[in-house]
């Protein structure tokens, strides 16, 4: 960058700052300064009212996803449903609230200190499974958040997730418990928690799972 440019921003960083000063603002939320943080707003913003598929025209809300952007953990479902659909928010329906007890009453983790993002960003009618094409358009945003945040480890929830973030197509009944890969980034398939609503023998192997993604983490976090 020219010096005169780099001088002008500093510049004007400066009269911002004593600016914020003066009216009596010490400290600025990290959303507001953090470059992860406006890197996800911009990619919101870009992503408009989007109408890249046709699930534009039957969506209620966008659901971008949520959470903390600079955590280590990530979670990767397959589309919002209907409750996510109004709120605009993910895994808040009857398999949010499971997700929730498994992150926050299983791992120990608040749910906010995680994020949460969806292979679909819009809900598909009747919560039918996402179309190739419309994965073919959204990935995009996925893959990018991903590239943003660079958790430590991604939890693959289903197969939509799993397949869209290591390729191939087994069952997840397969997948699941293996350890993946998307850009460098290990992957923990398992079963989608709308699944362990009606399968609840399906529980064991899910915490089965999340533990292994807890031993991954701690070994990271104790180099
Ligand atoms: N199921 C998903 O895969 N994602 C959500 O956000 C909600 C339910």
């Amino acid at each position: 960058m020219p010096q005169k440019r780099l001088t002008r921003i500093i510049d004007q960083v400066q009269t911002r700052l004593a600016l914020l000063k003066e009216m009596g603002i010490a400290e600025l939320p990290a959303e507001k300064v953090d470059p992860v943080y406006s890197a996800l707003r911009k990619l919101r913003e870009e992503m408009g009212d989007c109408r890249r598929c046709e699930l534009g025209k039957t969506r209620t809300c966008i659901v971008f996803g949520e959470g903390d952007p600079k955590s280590e953990l990530m979670f990767v479902g397959e589309a919002p449903g209907e409750d996510e659909d109004l709120s605009g928010k993910p895994f808040v329906g009857a398999a949010g609230r499971l997700l929730t007890d498994i992150i926050e009453l299983g791992m120990k983790i608040p749910r906010r200190k995680v994020f949460i993002g969806n292979v679909l960003k819009c809900r598909p009618p009747e919560n039918r499974d996402p179309l190739p094409e419309e994965v073919k358009e959204c990935r995009v945003f996925l893959e990018r958040q991903i590239g943003i945040i660079r958790p430590r480890v991604i939890v693959a929830l289903g197969k939509h997730a799993a397949h869209l973030l290591m390729g191939g197509n087994d069952p997840i009944s397969r997948l699941r418990g293996n350890w993946g890969e998307f850009q460098g980034i290990p992957v923990m398939p398992t079963y989608h928690p709308a699944y362990l609503l009606y399968n609840s023998s399906g529980k064991r192997e899910v915490w089965n799972d999340i533990k292994q993604v807890l031993q991954f983490l701690e070994k990271e976090n104790s180099r």
